[in-house]
């Protein structure tokens, strides 16, 4: 019989776990907090916030290999993961039961999510090299429709919601969270986490609004 460390589809949901915390989570964080910046003002945001990463050696590979590689891998293995199970939300009434199947959902919304938002963000600058220079009037624009607002609320509160379950799940998967205590109280520091990412996520996009 095969050991769990010689079954390819173990290693591959430890990887899928581990590239949710980091880059993916790590780079969720570090973007809600860049863009809480919004609120020094279109100068500050232009220069220094978005000035200063554009300015940064080997951008593009960084793009590449720490953001977009590893949140590909992680997506496409999602959807493997999604593929193979099904969903009981209501089979057992439990809160982390049904909170199993959000977070399945949620990773096919923000995959959607993610898909405008870079389209309109990054891909769009290769054609119009203006909005490079002037991110924060694109993103006050972008926001000022009320449902671009909405949309991007909604992805935001997903994203959040999806890593800080993620967190709470990967400490059981990981053997960090054997006792029920435990994981009741490694619970309430991720509902801590999701709410101060969320105050600063939504701190950041009220930034762009006049
Ligand atoms: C903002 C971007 C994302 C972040 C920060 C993130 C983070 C995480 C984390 C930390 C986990 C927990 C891993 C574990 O339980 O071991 C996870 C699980 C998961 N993610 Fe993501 N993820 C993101 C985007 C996506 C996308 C785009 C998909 C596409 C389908 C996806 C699908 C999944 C699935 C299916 C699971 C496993 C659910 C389960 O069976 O327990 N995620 N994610």
């Amino acid at each position: 019989m095969k050991t769990s460390i010689h079954n390819p589809h173990f290693l591959l949901r430890r990887l899928h776990s581990l590239l949710g915390l980091l880059p993916v989570g790590g780079f969720l964080v570090f973007h809600l907090w860049e863009n809480s910046q919004s609120r020094f003002g279109p100068l500050h945001y232009n220069e220094h916030v978005v000035g200063w990463l554009q300015g940064l050696n080997y951008l593009l590979l960084m793009e590449l290999f720490v953001i977009a590689l590893p949140l590909l891998l992680h997506a496409g293995y999602g959807l493997v993961i999604l593929r193979s199970g099904r969903g009981n939300p209501g089979t057992y009434p439990w809160l982390h039961n049904r909170f199993h199947w959000l977070q399945r959902l949620s990773g096919v919304a923000i995959l959607l999510f993610l898909l405008l938002h870079v389209g309109w963000t990054r891909i769009l600058t290769i054609w119009e090299p203006g909005i490079k220079a002037d991110l924060f009037g694109h993103m006050q624009s972008l926001l000022s429709h009320p449902l671009i607002f909405l949309l991007y609320l909604t992805g935001l509160l997903l994203s959040i919601f999806h890593l800080c379950n993620g967190l709470w799940s990967m400490a059981i998967s990981w053997g960090l969270t054997t006792s029920a205590q435990a994981q009741t109280h490694w619970f309430y520091l991720c509902c801590a986490l999701a709410l101060m990412l969320s105050a600063m996520g939504v701190h950041g996009m009220l930034g762009f609004i006049p």
